[in-house]
Parts: structure tokens; sequence; C-alpha cells
């Protein structure tokens, strides 16, 4: 192992905790603002803190135009590969700058200034991370909506952030389908009570949208007679980007994410974590609607310098269990970035990695993240690439890894089922219910110390109360992760779960919460519970449970059916809800509270105690045998 105690990992680690405003300070001094802030770190109140509030920059000028000052314009910045269309494409710095600067300058001929918002709903195609560019080179705010969620989940966002302009394709493309965006976005603008001025479509030669008059431009058009737009200067606490994720409610949660902290964390985690250079080739099997997308596939390999890859296609299907190896190899790819759901499903495709027969001779290492990197595929990666595999740990909350085994600083032996260290900037604790900090081994909330580093959320968009309640006042001088787990006596960080009703679908974050919902509204259901269940391949499917109105005659396929169908509709496929029981009774506590924890419990086999409290006990073997006639747990 590393020896911790003296390595340059420690002296970064110590000083961002000891003179955090001197380190942070430091690593801001690395990127090219038009003001360089005096004010690293300002309190504003118990809740709130603000990093480099007198700076004055612009997140795209630092993505794009300063390489290309730095003589770097010629070199790749973005390589699309798409094997569900057999495009390829490449764009150099100066390339992408161009397209961003002209289409910056479609959306200021539609009115976007500075603060405004524009909502991004879009595949995985350049325009995509264009579209993100332009937002910021304006000064403006933009909203991803990931490709995959359905009209009604659009139509929230689009009331909540309020876009003045709404950016879509005509299509996406899946495993053998085509997604029609258009109407799924018309249908989402019909719902909303806000209404965008403005519609731009990039038309995919797979399908041609119906355009509204008016309302609707097309992205080609546009651009072609559009005059390139200059960068804007935004303070540092100006915000980037709205990303929405999932809550313990029905109502998505609106990240906002600031420019100046953000630049400077994914600048510094670009060499702490993952040790790339300007140069250096990063693929981030990701998508730009997650957080992932956002951080390492658009704006930290960008600000670093580095070739960034955008792929269309997924780690199997297109056209088989290769594909990552391929893209890989083709691309001279150092550093691979994905969930540990995509070396599943490459695993049950193709279990002795028969297909890794490219020359992965650049790849330096390969990270995971986005739900827990479970010890068995760990082995399963590091046995067939014999490359170091990297489990690191952090949130959309967060935009950037809280834990990781930092690359750059110093490499740490792994420990399988572990995050490894906290990165140089995160006080992690492990509390118990009343907030005390718990010993080595001992399992609890994950917590981190305020003031959080640089880049992590500045609060819930339009609804700050939200952003205090929701993770600052469970624990006193803490941000409540919404994580369990526990830190070993060498300072390993093992992360075992949310403690909350978010369950995490193929590397996708989701509320049961949300699905309770939409369970609920079902005509012949009383009441309802979701939990999380074990998924070999997903990590993780969501299960409701669901009790029917006295006197109400139902067929549990059929009404499995329906919820299927609702749920499909309200949130989208990507929810993988696909499994309702018809139960007689819930476990409660006395005061008519549901024991989920108990049923989660129940459904992954851990062990459990019956709590005191609860109304009827009975209920939970009835459960397990339901459970088990499913087969989705074994025989209780
Ligand atoms: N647009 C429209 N629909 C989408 C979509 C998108 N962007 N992404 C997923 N879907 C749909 C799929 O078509 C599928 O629909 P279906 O039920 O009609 O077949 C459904 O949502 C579930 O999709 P998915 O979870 O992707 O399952 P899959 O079986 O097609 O693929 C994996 C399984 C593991 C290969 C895939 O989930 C995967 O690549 N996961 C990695 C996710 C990831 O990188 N997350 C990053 C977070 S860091
Ligand atoms: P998201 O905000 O979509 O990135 O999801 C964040 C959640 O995913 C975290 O709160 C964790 O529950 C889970 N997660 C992400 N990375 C890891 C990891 N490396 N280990 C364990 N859980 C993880």
């Amino acid at each position: 192992m590393a020896d911790k105690s003296n390595s340059l990992y420690q002296q970064h680690y110590q000083q961002a905790s000891t003179t955090p405003e001197a380190f942070w300070q430091q690593q801001a001094a690395a990127l090219s603002w038009y003001k360089t802030p005096n004010a690293v770190l300002t309190q504003q109140d118990e809740d709130h803190y603000q990093w480099f509030s007198d700076g004055v920059l612009n997140t795209a000028y630092l993505a794009l135009d300063h390489h290309i000052e730095q003589g770097r314009g010629e070199q790749a910045a973005l390589i699309y590969d798409s094997p569900v269309t057999g495009d390829k494409q490449r764009f150099s710095y100066r390339e992408l700058r161009d397209a961003v600067a002209q289409f910056a300058g479609v959306l200021k001929a539609l009115g976007v200034q500075k603060g405004d918002r524009v909502v991004i709903y879009m595949p995985m195609i350049p325009q995509a991370a264009i579209a993100m560019l332009a937002v910021a080179r304006l000064g403006a705010v933009h909203s991803v909506v990931f490709g995959g969620f359905s009209a009604h989940e659009l139509a929230l966002r689009i009331d909540d952030a309020q876009p003045k302009v709404v950016v879509s394709a005509s299509c996406g493309i899946e495993v053998n389908k085509l997604i029609a965006y258009k109407p799924l976005l018309d249908d989402a603008i019909s719902k909303a009570t806000h209404k965008p001025d403005y519609c731009v479509i990039y038309q995919r030669p797979q399908l041609q949208a119906d355009m509204q008059t008016g309302r609707d431009l097309d992205w080609q058009q546009a651009v072609a007679k559009a005059e390139s737009a200059a960068c804007v200067p935004v303070k540092a606490t100006d915000p980037l980007y709205i990303l929405y994720t999932s809550g313990t409610t029905g109502k998505p949660k609106g990240v906002v994410r600031d420019n100046g902290g953000h630049a400077v964390a994914l600048n510094y985690s670009m060499q702490a974590v993952y040790n790339a250079k300007a140069g250096d080739v990063f693929w981030a099997a990701s998508d730009v609607g997650w957080v992932v997308g956002h951080s390492y596939i658009v704006y930290g390999p960008l600000i670093a310098g580095c070739t960034s890859i955008l792929y269309e296609g997924k780690p199997v299907f297109t056209p088989d269990a290769g594909a990552f190896w391929r893209v890989c190899a083709e691309y001279g790819v150092n550093i691979l970035f994905a969930a540990p759901t995509a070396f599943r499903a490459i695993r049950k495709e193709d279990p002795h990695a028969a297909l890794q027969h490219y020359d992965l001779s650049q790849l330096r290492s390969i990270f995971m993240a986005g739900e827990r990197l479970d010890p068995a595929t760990y082995q399963w990666v590091v046995e067939k690439l014999h490359k170091p595999v990297i489990d690191h740990w952090w949130q959309t909350e967060t935009g950037w890894p809280i834990a990781a085994n930092p690359t750059g600083l110093t490499q740490f032996s792994a420990k399988p089922g572990s995050s490894c260290m906290p990165v140089p900037g995160f006080n992690v604790q492990i509390l118990n219910e009343s907030g005390k900090i718990l010993r080595p081994n001992e399992q609890g909330y994950i917590a981190l110390k305020l003031p959080l580093p640089p880049g992590c959320l500045t609060t819930i968009w339009g609804n700050d109360e939200r952003f205090v309640d929701g993770y600052l006042r469970s624990f006193s001088g803490y941000y409540a992760s919404g994580d369990g787990g526990y830190i070993d006596e060498d300072g390993y960080l093992f992360v075992m779960g949310r403690t909350d009703d978010v369950i995490n679908v193929a590397g996708h974050r989701l509320s049961t919460g949300e699905m309770e919902q939409i369970v609920a509204g079902h005509p012949a259901i009383a009441e309802c519970c979701v939990i999380g269940i074990p998924e070999p391949v997903k990590g993780q499917q969501p299960l409701a449970l669901v009790l029917i109105k006295n006197g109400v005659e139902v067929d549990e396929t059929i009404l499995q059916a329906e919820l299927v169908a609702m749920v499909r509709q309200e949130i989208g496929a990507l929810a993988c809800f696909k499994q309702a029981i018809i139960v007689q009774r819930l476990p409660k506590t006395r005061s008519g509270k549901i024991l989920r924890k108990l049923l989660r419990q129940i459904a992954d086999g851990s062990k459990y105690s019956v709590p005191s409290t609860i109304d009827d006990p009975a209920s939970l073997p009835e459960i397990a045998t339901l459970m088990a006639a499913r087969g989705l747990i074994s025989a209780p």
C-alpha cells in the first residue's frame, strides 16, 4: 500500500483541510480568468458559502478558446463515434469553438442573454455538447434533460427552469429502434405551464420532425444564417447549469452549479483523480443527460485540454460486447470511465472477454462510478484487462468525486468494494442518527463536513429551502449525502447504498417515491410501496407492492401490465419498472409509516430485526413468500 502519511495525496489533503483558501487559490491560478479572484471562500450565512466570489470568467472560453490561444487549436477536442448510425466525426478545438460560437449566435439572435435558461433535450450527438457550450458562452444557464425521460418529466423540468429556448433533435437511436423526440417535446410543452419562446431542432437524417411555424427553427438553417457570438464574462458565482436529479419526492431537484468553483474543481480532478493531461484521450461512457456527462464528457476533459469521446451506443449489442474495447483501441483511449452495470452487461454477453482482442496498450486506467462497484465485477475487469480499476464515489450534487484512488497524486492499493480515500477538499465522516462521529468499521450515514469544496451544488433552483432542509438539516454543520457506509481502519471508504428512497437502476438514479405516486394513481390501488430489489446486470430494479381497494377484483398480470405502462408513460422506459405484486397488507409502524427499510432488507437477503413498533409482524413472512414465488428472492 502507498504510504498515506507521507504522500503527495497527504500533502494535498492536509492543505485542503487546514488552509483551504490557500490551497484552492493555488488551484484557481491554473485557470485563465478574466479577473482572478481574491476572495477565495466567503461564508454568507450558516448554510451558504461562495467560492471565488469576485472572480470573473467564462467556462466555454476555458474549455475551447483558451486552448486555441495556447496552440492546441488543431488537436482533437471531441470525437463522436456512433455505432448506431455508423457516423464518426472529429472536431479540433478550433472547429468545436467555431461551431459553438456559431450556435451561440443562433441563441443570441433568439434573445438568449446572460442568466436566461435553455433546456437541452438531445441524444448523444455532438450538437448536444455544442449546445451546452454555446449556452455557457453566452453566460446563460443550461439544463440538459436526459433523452430517455418522458414528456411528463420534461414538462416538470421546463416548468421549473422556465427556459427561453429548448434545443432538441428529431430523434434518438436506441438498439434497433428510433425514438422520435419531437412528439415528446411537443407533448411536454403542451403539458407545461411555461412555454418557451423558441425550439431549435436538429434534424437527423434518420427522421424528419414536423416543425411548428413561428416557434420551431431548424438547427442547420439557423446556423447557416447566424453570426458567431463572443464569450460573455460572468461572475464565478453565476450559475452555469441546472441539472435535475431524483430526490425522495416526485418532484426532481434542480441542482445548481456555479461557473468558477466548477471550473477549478474539474480542472483539479482531471489531474489529481484521473491523472489526465492535455492531449490525453478521455472517454466517459455515459450520457450528457447525467452529471458524469456534464463533468467528464464535456467540461472536465475540455478544460484540461484532453480529447473527449462522445459515444452514441451501448456497451453491448452495438454491435456486440466488444464495443468498449473497439472504441478504446480505435482512438487510443487513455482513461475510460463507465458504470459497473456496463461491465456486468459485457460480462454477461462475453464472460471470457473473447471479444477483447483489440490493442488496449494506450489504456492506463478504468474508473467506475454511478453505483457501487461490486467486488465480483471489479475482479472480472481486473482479471480481463490487467489495468488499474478504480471505484470512485460521487453524486450529481457534488459534480466531482468525493472519494477515489487519486491516481494523479498517490496510487493506493485497491480494496474491492471500497471507493478508496476522500479526495482533497472533502471531509468525509460517518455519523450515527444523532450526528455522532462513528469509529472505524462502524456503519452509519456518510456526511461531508461544511464547507463543501468548490464545484458542489450551491442551491436547488428556485427552492433554497429544499437545499437547506434536504441536505443541511439532518446533521448540523454537515452535508448529508443520502448514502450509508463505513470507513475502515486504514481510512478506506465503503459506500454501501442509499439510506433514503432513491434507487439506482443501470447507473440511473431514480426515486421510488415518484414511482409510488404514479402507481397509487391506478384506480384499483388503495396503497403501495415501491422498493429497489437486486438485479444481476442493472444492480437494482423497482418492485411495487400494492394493496387493492376493498371490493375491487383485479387480475395481477393485467394490473402489472397497466402499472408498467403508466410508469413508462410518466417517467420513461429507463425506470425499468416491470414487477408489481399484490399483497394483503404492508408492514407498518403503529403510527402508520411503511417500514420500507425492512422490505429492502427482505429483498436483498440481509438480516433484519423486527422492530417492536411494528403493527403487523405477520405481513413480513407473507411478503417474503410472495417475492420468493416470483423468483425475486430465495424461499424464506
Ligand atoms: N432514450 C430513449 N430511451 C432510452 C434511453 C435514451 N437515451 N436510454 C435508455 N432507454 C430505454 C431503453 O431503450 C430501454 O427501453 P425498453 O424497455 O423499451 O427496451 C429502457 O430505457 C431501459 O434501458 P437500459 O437501462 O439502457 O437497458 P438496456 O437493457 O437497453 O441496456 C445496459 C442495459 C446495462 C447496457 C445499459 O443500461 C447501460 O449501458 N448502462 C450504463 C448506463 C450509464 O452509463 N450510466 C451512466 C451513469 S454514470
Ligand atoms: P447520481 O447523482 O445520479 O450520480 O447518483 C449518485 C448516487 O449513486 C450516490 O448517492 C450513490 O448512491 C451512487 N453511487 C455513485 N457512485 C458510487 C460508488 N462509486 N459507490 C457507491 N455508490 C455510488
